[in-house]
C-alpha cells in the first residue's frame, strides 16, 4: 500500500523534474530561449559533464559482450498506457503503477516504467531525434523513462542517484511506400486531434508498449551515462538507444509536427522539441556484440577446445 502510494506520488512528481512543468522556464525555439540557454537557467545541472542526447560514433563504441538481453515486463499489456497528454513540449503517454517494469538488460537493478514521450523535428523531413548515430538524426525518438523500483518513488533520491533512471530510447524512420502504418502508430496518433492544445489530455487504450516497437531486436543497443535531456538536466540516467529502427509511414510520423500546438488553439505548433547533442566528455560508450559473432565466437572456441582435446587424446 505504501509503495503504492509512493509510485502513485512519483508518477504525478517525476514529470516535473522531466520538463514538463519545471522550476523554470524554459523552450526549444525561441531567439532568446532555446537549449544554449538551459545552462544558465538550470545552472545545477545543464552545464555538467555528463550531458545527453549524444552523438554516438559506432566506430568508438567499445564491445562488450557482457550486455545481456532485458526483461520488458507488461510490454504486452494493453492496459499498461492509462492516458495521452499534450504538455506543450512533447506528448507523454503514462502508465499505470506496477504495469511495465523493465529489468536485466546489464542494468544495476529493476526499474518500474513511468511514462514515454516522443522527440520530433518537422515532419519527416526535418529529422528530430535527440540521439545521432554517426551524426545520422532520425526523425522521430521515443523514451520510456523507467525508475529504480528500490527507491519506491522518492524523486529527491531518484535525482540523487547516478543511475536513478534507466530510459530507454527507440528511433523512428520512415518506412516510405506505405500509408497509416503501422496500425499501432496509426491508433496513437489519431488521438492528437483530441490534445492539439497544451495541457489537453485523453484516455489511451488497446495498444501495449510492444505494439509500438514491434520489429525491434532488443538485445543490440548502445549503452552510456547521461542525464534527462531537458532541464534540469539531472545526471541520474542509464541511458539505452536501440539500434534498430521502428518504420513508421511519413504520414503517421508528419501528424505530431501538424497538429499538437504549444499552448491554446492561436499558438505555434510543436515542432524541433529536441536537445542537440552535448560533449562526451572522455565517456565511454558500450554496444552490444552481434549475436552472430557471439555464437561464431562461442563456435570457434568450441572447435579449438575440441582440437585441444583431440590433440590430448592423440598424445594419450
Ligand atoms: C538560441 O538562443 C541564443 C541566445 O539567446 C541565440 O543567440 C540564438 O540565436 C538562439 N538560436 C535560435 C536557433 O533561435
Ligand atoms: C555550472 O554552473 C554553476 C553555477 O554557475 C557552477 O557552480 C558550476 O560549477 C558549473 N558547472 C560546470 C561543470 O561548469
Ligand atoms: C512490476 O514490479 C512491481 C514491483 O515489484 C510488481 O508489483 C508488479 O507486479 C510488476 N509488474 C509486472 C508486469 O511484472
Ligand atoms: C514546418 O514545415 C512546414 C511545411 O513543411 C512549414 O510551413 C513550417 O514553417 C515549418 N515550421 C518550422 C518551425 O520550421
Ligand atoms: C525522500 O528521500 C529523502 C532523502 O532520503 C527524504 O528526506 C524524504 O523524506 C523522502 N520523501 C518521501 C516522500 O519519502
Ligand atoms: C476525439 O475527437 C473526436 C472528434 O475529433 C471525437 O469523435 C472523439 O470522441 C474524441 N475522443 C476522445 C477520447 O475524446
Ligand atoms: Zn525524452
Amino acid at each position: 500500500m505504501q509503495s503504492f502510494y509512493l509510485i502513485s506520488v512519483l508518477a504525478c512528481l517525476l514529470p516535473v523534474a522531466l520538463g514538463d512543468d519545471p522550476s523554470v522556464a524554459w523552450c526549444y525555439n525561441e531567439p532568446t530561449c532555446n537549449d544554449t540557454t538551459w545552462p544558465r537557467i538550470a545552472t545545477d545541472f545543464c552545464n555538467g559533464t555528463r550531458q545527453s542526447p549524444i552523438d554516438i560514433v559506432s566506430a568508438s563504441a567499445v564491445a562488450d559482450s557482457t550486455l545481456g538481453a532485458f526483461t520488458l515486463a507488461g510490454f504486452d499489456d494493453k492496459t499498461a498506457f492509462t492516458k495521452i497528454e499534450n504538455t506543450g513540449k512533447t506528448v507523454k503517454i503514462e502508465l499505470a503503477s506496477g504495469a511495465m517494469n523493465v529489468s536485466g538488460g546489464s542494468l544495476p537493478t529493476d526499474y518500474s516504467s513511468l511514462q514515454f514521450h516522443l522527440h520530433w523535428g518537422n515532419g519527416s523531413s526535418v529529422p528530430g531525434s535527440e540521439h545521432t548515430v554517426d551524426g545520422k538524426r532520425y526523425p522521430m525518438e521515443l523514451h520510456i523513462v523507467n525508475a529504480k523500483t528500490s527507491l519506491n518513488g522518492n524523486l529527491t533520491e531518484i535525482l540523487a542517484d547516478s543511475e536513478g533512471l534507466a530510459a530507454l530510447g527507440f528511433f523512428i524512420e520512415v518506412e516510405s511506400g506505405t500509408t497509416d502504418q503501422p496500425a499501432s502508430w496509426k491508433s496513437l496518433a489519431d488521438h492528437l486531434r483530441n490534445i492539439t492544445e497544451s495541457g489537453e489530455s485523453v484516455s489511451i487504450t488497446d495498444i501495449s508498449m510492444n505494439d509500438l516497437i514491434s520489429g525491434v531486436d532488443t538485445t543490440s543497443y548502445y549503452r552510456y551515462l547521461g542525464s534527462l535531456t531537458t532541464p534540469n538536466c539531472n545526471e541520474a540516467v542509464v541511458w539505452t538507444v536501440f539500434k534498430d529502427t521502428v518504420k513508421v509511414s511519413q504520414n503517421v510520423i508528419d501528424l505530431f509536427s501538424n497538429t499538437v500546438r504549444i499552448g491554446d488553439s492561436t499558438s505555434e505548433l510543436v515542432t524541433n522539441v529536441f536537445r542537440n547533442v552535448q560533449p562526451l566528455n572522455g565517456r565511454q560508450v558500450s554496444t552490444t556484440v552481434a549475436s552472430s559473432a557471439t555464437s561464431l565466437a562461442t563456435t570457434s572456441l568450441l572447435a579449438l577446445g575440441l582440437a585441444a582435446l583431440h590433440g590430448i587424446l592423440h598424445l594419450g
